[in-house]
């Protein structure tokens, strides 16, 4: 039996620990690993640096036509990969709390999201991709085989986020980090472009009590399954 290659959709809110799932599965089926939300906190970077977006003022229009020269890949690395910006490597820039402070109305703009949906796409054109985000199984790849909906109450995700941060070194607190996780979930389910929904055909879960190993073997599961329903 030949098997297709698929695309696996995996949306769900910030902090959830999609991405960590993700890159797990994309790892153990050889496929692609590809972070969106690497993508819009790259041109939030970029558009910080131009002073294009700052906390109390937003250039919509200068933002829509620094996307016309804007490119954002990956390169793999020895644990996961780099974001490139243009080329040049943002990975540790576009997860810090600036950026994450100003990310939710950089990707509000439909020029932004239309743009980076394309790129988005050509990722995916030979499939064999996992790739996570907000609107990946709604907007990016309506058709994606396999679509799976991430939750976790916000607290729970708020405390991994700030574990993950004072890891890295980072500056903030638990309340910072709780405020700023709401208020992202508050304008990614909120705004008029493809907003945060769970699709109608996606797996739906809460892994709030879930452990890694859980997770991993639910995921492989649902993907075996996936594989199988789309056998040549
Ligand atoms: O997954 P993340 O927290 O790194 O994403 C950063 C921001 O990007 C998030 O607040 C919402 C936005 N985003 C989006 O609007 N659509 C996506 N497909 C992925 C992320």
């Amino acid at each position: 039996m030949d098997c297709k290659r698929i695309i696996v959709a995996i949306d769900g809110y910030s902090s959830s620990g999609k991405s960590t799932m993700a890159r797990r599965l994309a790892a153990a089926a050889g496929y692609r690993y590809i972070d969106s939300g690497a993508m819009y906190r790259a041109v939030t970077l970029k558009a910080m640096r131009l002073g294009y977006v700052s906390a109390d003022r937003i250039d919509a229009d200068a933002i829509c036509a620094m996307m016309d020269d804007t490119s954002v890949d990956f390169r793999p690395s020895a644990d996961g990969q780099i974001t490139l910006l243009d080329g040049n490597d943002v990975e540790r820039e576009i997860r810090t709390m600036q950026v994450s402070a100003l990310v939710s109305p950089v990707a509000a703009l439909p020029c932004v999201r239309r743009s980076l949906t394309r790129m988005q796409q050509a990722f995916g054109q030979s499939k064999g991709i996992v790739m996570d985000g907000r609107d990946i199984g709604t907007t990016v790849f309506p058709n994606a085989e396999l679509k799976v909906f991430v939750d976790a109450g916000p607290e729970t995700r708020a405390r991994r986020r700030f574990k993950e941060l004072i890891d890295k070194g980072e500056n903030t607190t638990y309340e910072a980090v709780l405020a700023n996780v709401t208020e992202r979930d508050h304008i990614d389910r909120t705004r008029a472009e493809s907003p945060l929904r769970c699709a109608d055909d996606a797996v739906r879960f809460d892994n709030s009590d879930m452990t890694l190993a859980q997770q991993d073997e639910m995921l492989m599961r649902l993907f075996d399954e996936a594989v199988k329903r789309h056998v040549d």
